[in-house]
C-alpha cells in the first residue's frame, strides 16, 4: 500500500484512514505521552499569570494545537520546542475575552478558558460548546461554580457571557455531579477571587490534581485537590511557572488492552501505576498478567475471561477506557456486561465492532457482550476518539485487513499511535481516506 501521507504545515500527517492487518501478538516496549486531559486545562490556566510558563511532556495532539490556537486568539502566545515536547506560553496582555464559535465548536474543552478569563479579566464571552458524539455535554455545573463566585451570567445567540463587577468573591459550591471540567473551571476562577472558596463533591481525577499542582506552583493557595472537597484562598496575582504533565493514563490503558487483545507481551513506560489501578484490576480479573514497576507496567495477554464493567468517576473504571475494553471483551470466552454510567451515548463503537463479527446487544446504558472466538477485518468508521481506539484494538486481533476511516478523531487524543503500534510489531499504515 503506497503511504500517501500528506503533511500539514508542522509536518504532521492529516490523512484520514488507517489500515491494519491482524498480525499476532504485539511485543516490546512503548512510552506513553503526557496526558491530553491534563495539558488542556493547564494551557488554559497559563492565562492566569502575566509572563512565560514552560510546560514539559506536552503531547503534540490536534486538540492541543486547537487549545493553543484559542489562547493565541485571546492575546497569549504559544510556541512548541523543535522536538514538540515542550510548550512555552506567554500571556502578558490579554487583549480579547471573547472565544468565537469557530474555535470553541472544534473542541468542547475550549470552555476551560472561561474560568481563567473571568478570574483575570472579569469578563468572558464564549460560544456554548456543542454536544458531541458521546452526549449532550452540558456546562450547567461550570456556570453554577461561576455564579457561586459572584459571576453574573447571560445567555443568547449561542453565547454565554459572564462578568463580575470588580474581583470575584470566594464562595461555596456543591457540584451535583463530580464533573472534571466544572471542578477545573471553578478552581481556576477561584484562585484570584477575594476570600475563601470551597468546592464540594469535586472531581478527584489525577488530571484535576495535576492542574492544582500547576496552579500552586504559580502561587495559588489550594488545599484538598484529589479529595471531594477543595479549599481555595484567593491571592492577588499569580506568576508563571514550569510544569511537567503527568503521563496519559488512558493512552497507557489503551496499550495495556493492545497487549491483552493480541496475546502479546508489552512493557509500557512513563506511567503512574496508581493512576491505572481500576484498569489493572479489571484486566487481571479477565486473566491478563500485569506486573508493576515504579514507572512502568508489563502486560502479558492470555485467554481472556469475561468480566462485568461499570464506569464511574475516578477511582472507578474510567469511561474513557470503556470502548477499548468492550473490544477486548468481544473476544473473551463468555458473556460480559458493560454499563456506561457517565455519558448517555458512548456505545457508538458497538455498531462498528458488530461489522467485525462482535456479538453485542445494547440496551440503554448496558452492552451485553457474547465473546466470540475471532473478529474479522472490515471497513469501519471512527465516530469519536475512544471509539476509534477501540476499532484499532479490534483490528489488531481480527482476521484479515481492517480499514478505519475518519481517523482524525483518534489523532485528537493519541500522538502517532500507528507508529507506536508499528514499533510493537503491528502491521498498520495510513492512507488517504475514501
Ligand atoms: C472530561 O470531560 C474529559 N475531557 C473526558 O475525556 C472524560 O470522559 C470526562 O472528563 C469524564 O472523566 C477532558 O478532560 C478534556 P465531566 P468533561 O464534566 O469535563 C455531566 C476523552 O475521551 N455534566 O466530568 O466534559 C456530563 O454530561 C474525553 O479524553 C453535567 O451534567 O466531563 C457527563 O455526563 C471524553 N453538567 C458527566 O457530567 C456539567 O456542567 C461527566 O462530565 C458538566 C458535566
Amino acid at each position: 500500500m503506497r503511504d500517501r501521507r500528506t503533511k500539514d504545515d508542522k509536518g504532521e500527517s492529516n490523512v484520514s484512514k488507517l489500515i491494519i492487518q491482524g498480525a499476532g501478538p504485539l511485543k516490546g516496549r512503548v512510552r506513553v505521552s503526557g496526558a491530553k486531559n491534563s495539558v488542556l486545562p493547564i494551557i488554559a490556566a497559563s492565562l492566569l499569570a502575566d509572563g512565560r510558563s514552560v510546560i514539559e511532556e506536552v503531547p503534540y495532539l490536534n486538540d492541543v494545537k486547537i487549545m493553543c490556537e484559542l489562547v493565541d486568539s485571546l492575546g497569549a502566545s504559544t510556541e512548541f520546542s523543535d522536538d514538540r515536547t515542550r510548550l512555552e506560553i506567554s500571556s502578558r496582555s490579554l487583549l480579547n475575552t471573547t472565544a468565537p464559535y469557530e474555535l470553541v465548536n472544534r473542541m468542547r474543552a475550549s470552555f476551560l478558558i472561561a474560568g481563567p478569563l473571568l478570574a483575570r479579566c472579569g469578563h468572558v464571552k464564549i460560544s456554548l460548546p456543542g454536544g458531541c458524539a458521546i452526549g449532550s455535554r452540558p456546562v450547567d455545573l461550570h456556570l453554577k461554580g461561576f455564579a457561586a463566585l459572584g459571576g453574573s451570567i447571560t445567555q443568547g445567540h449561542g453565547y454565554i457571557e459572564i462578568s463580575s463587577s470588580g474581583c470575584l468573591k470566594g464562595g461555596k459550591v456543591y457540584l451535583d455531579f463530580p464533573s472534571v471540567g466544572a471542578t477545573e473551571n471553578t478552581m481556576m476562577a477561584a484562585v484570584l477571587a477575594e476570600g475563601h472558596t470551597i468546592i464540594e463533591n469535586a472531581a478527584i481525577e489525577p488530571e484535576v490534581v495535576d492542574l492544582a499542582t500547576y496552579l500552586t506552583s504559580m502561587g495559588a493557595d489550594i488545599k484538598g485537590a484529589g479529595t471531594d472537597t477543595i479549599k481555595i484562598n484567593g491571592v492577588k496575582e499569580l506568576h508563571p511557572a514550569n510544569h511537567t504533565i503527568i503521563p496519559d493514563r488512558i493512552e497507557a490503558g489503551t496499550f495495556m488492552v493492545a497487549a491483552a487483545i493480541t496475546g502479546g507481551d508489552i512493557t509500557i513506560e512513563n506511567v503512574v501505576p496508581d493512576h491505572l489501578k481500576p484498569v489493572t484490576a479489571k484486566l487481571r480479573e479477565a486473566g491478563v498478567e500485569i506486573s508493576e514497576e515504579l514507572t512502568s507496567v508489563r502486560v502479558r495477554g492470555n485467554r481472556i475471561s469475561p468480566v462485568d464493567i461499570k464506569t464511574h468517576p475516578y477511582p472507578g473504571f474510567p469511561t474513557d477506557m470503556q470502548s477499548q475494553i468492550t473490544s477486548l471483551l468481544s473476544v473473551a470466552c463468555g458473556t460480559s456486561v458493560v454499563i456506561e454510567t457517565i455519558f448517555e451515548n458512548r456505545f457508538m463503537h458497538v455498531c462498528e465492532l458488530k461489522r467485525m463479527g462482535a456479538n453485542i446487544k445494547v440496551e440503554g446504558r448496558s452492552a451485553i457482550i457474547e465473546g466470540c472466538s475471532r473478529l474479522t477485518g472490515a471497513k469501519v468508521k471512527a465516530t469519536d476518539l475512544r471509539a476509534g481506539a477501540a476499532l484499532i484494538l479490534a483490528g489488531l486481533c481480527a482476521e484479515g485487513a481492517t480499514e478505519i476511516l475518519d481517523v482524525e478523531h483518534v489523532d485528537r487524543g493519541y500522538y502517532r499511535i500507528d507508529e507506536k503500534l508499528k514499533s510493537l510489531g503491528a502491521v498498520i499504515s495510513r492512507a488517504d481516506g475514501d
